[in-house]
């Protein structure tokens, strides 16, 4: 692929000009927010608060047009092999696709394989669901504790608070990911042993946390309820089943995915699981649905309709053009709280990289930091920065018009409470506009501070799959405008051999005998091995 750096339509992106002043751009064009809006789904976007325009979205147009997205996207939906580092499809849109499709990997239709690992399950939910599995014990499962890390956690554990509406009564799903054991003690406190199901979530059951972790909470059932308990109270969610029956868990109670997942994209594989059993296959299945809607939007919609394609463009415009290094996502939902933890790993495992297709060095900035709290409990945080701070951080506001609460009385006050933060920071307001004071220009607000705000009717289990998919094939567009693998991690892989290498270390320590290690490890280590020596 041709570098970036040497495409015209490259440098005609970034000839542009910002817009100077969005309160003057609304001033003077009221048809702006009517042309700067579009609908995917239940999804309404509007954009009209982004330093773009006309002629800056021609120029991203032009720009993804000839860096073929569309093509791009294709071929990951033909099953070709698009994570080129790793060799493997990226076909996370199997795992939705309905039933009686086709979605070729390898030349292989992977849908029957997709849905025989769904049905079963929907099984397993059903039975834990109505009482009819039951623990070792015959006492029903009131307890799933997920294990897993990064994208055999955080997927799973943001959609169960997302879909808590749905949630049945008498199960409560517990998320451990954390090696500090602090984590699992919290977890397990107060549950019974006799009620609890782990499901033990690792793509490559390799994962030294989540071992870590499922060793400890196989000890716990064992001390409780003896070995035999553990086929009953375990159940593997993975690729490799070698690990998994090696583990100790017996792979009739495993649900299987396939290496073309990649983890931040595996959520509506077997790794929801948790939530399946918690919400019910028909509320899991209207979850697939959504996500499989975005995925016919992305292919399908043209240019400017296109959402996933505009969310990009305004964060390679964002990170371009205004050199914003961080973007917020506020979700105005206390039941999306996790969201933009979930969105910091997709995004920024995917597209934090600096290396383009051919191995060589890129020039241009890729993503940025991705962070967020829910709102309006960000506004009583860091929204202060964001109005009147030294640097412009862009923000994503996700809203909806009923909120999942059965009460009411509240959603006007959360939603307009968005709405004016997304004024502010486009409008902000000028010294005139204030009475004389000598605190007057601690009191403006320059404003031009651009945001994208994306609404739907309410968090339906539908609409969560869209907002899902919709960053998915965001961060997919980015990377290929970037010219980057969005789908490999290779960033990750240097601290893990490094811990590991130190943990071996550890074992008889004797300050004296590592004059390889930099002076700050060794310092550190020998610091840590006083210390246990003390508390022992
Ligand atoms: O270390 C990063 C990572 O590989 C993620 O990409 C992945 O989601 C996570 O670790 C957990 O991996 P696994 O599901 O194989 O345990």
């Amino acid at each position: 692929m041709e570098a970036l750096e040497s495409l015209p339509e490259w440098s005609q992106v970034l000839s542009g000009e910002p817009l100077r002043s969005l309160r003057e751009e609304f001033a003077s064009d009221p048809a702006r927010t009517s042309t700067m809006t579009l609908h995917a789904g239940d999804l309404f976007v509007d954009y009209s608060k982004q330093r773009v325009d006309e002629s800056a979205l021609t120029d991203l147009l032009n720009l993804a047009k000839v860096r073929e997205v569309s093509t791009s996207f294709q071929r990951m939906k033909n099953g070709e092999r698009v994570n080129f580092t790793e060799g493997r499809a990226a076909g996370h849109m199997a795992l939705r696709a309905p039933k009686d499709g086709t979605f070729l990997i390898d030349g292989v239709n992977v849908l029957p394989a997709v849905h025989s690992v769904l049905d079963r399950m929907a099984d397993l939910a059903r039975g834990i669901r109505s009482g009819e599995i039951v623990g070792s014990t015959g006492k029903r499962m009131c307890h799933i504790v997920n294990i897993g890390i990064g994208g055999s956690d955080l997927g799973p554990a943001m959609l169960y608070e997302a879909l808590r509406s749905n949630r049945h009564e008498a199960i409560s799903c517990h998320f451990v990911s954390n090696v500090d054991p602090a984590d699992l003690e919290a977890n397990l406190k107060g549950l019974n042993p006799e009620e609890t199901m782990f499901v033990v979530a690792s793509k490559t059951f390799t994962t030294v946390e989540t071992l870590a972790n499922a060793r400890a909470a196989r000890e716990w059932i064992v001390q409780a309820l003896g070995l035999d308990a553990v086929d009953k109270h375990f159940v593997a969610l993975s690729t490799n089943s070698d690990a998994v029956g090696g583990f100790g868990i017996d792979t009739t109670n495993m649900f299987e995915f396939w290496d073309w997942v990649g983890g931040r994209f595996s959520v509506a594989s077997a790794i929801g699981l948790s939530v399946m059993i918690a919400v019910g296959p028909e509320i899991f299945e209207e979850f697939l649905s959504g996500m499989h809607l975005m995925d016919i939007h992305a292919a399908e919609a043209v240019g400017r309709d296109n959402a996933p394609l505009i969310l990009a463009l305004l964060n390679i415009w964002n990170t371009a053009v205004l050199s914003t290094k961080s973007r917020a996502v506020i979700p105005y939902s206390f039941d999306l709280r996790r969201f933009p933890a979930y969105l910091q790993q997709l995004i920024m495992e995917s597209n934090g990289k600096s290396v383009r297709s051919d191995g060589s060095r890129i020039s241009y900035s890729t993503s940025p930091v991705i962070w967020g709290e829910p709102g309006t409990n960000g506004q009583h945080a860091f929204m202060q920065l964001l109005h009147q701070g030294s640097d412009v951080v862009p923000v994503d506001f996700i809203g909806f018009a009923r909120s999942s609460a059965d009460d009411a009385s509240r959603n006007e006050l959360l939603f307009t409470n968005m709405v004016a933060q997304s004024q502010a920071l486009a409008f902000g307001r000028t010294a005139d506009e204030l009475p004389e004071s000598s605190v007057r220009s601690h009191r403006t607000f320059e404003g031009n501070r651009p945001s994208t705000t994306i609404v739907a009717p309410e968090l339906s289990a539908s609409v969560l799959g869209q907002l899902i998919a919709l960053y998915e094939h965001a961060t997919f567009f980015e990377g290929v405008i970037w010219d980057i693998n969005s789908f490999d991690q290779w960033g990750v892989e240097l601290g893990k051999e490094l811990a590991q290498t130190l943990g071996s270390k550890l074992e008889n320590f004797s300050a004296l005998d590592h004059p390889d290690l930099d002076s700050s490890t060794h310092t550190l280590l020998s610091w840590f091995v006083q210390q246990q020596k003390k508390s022992s």
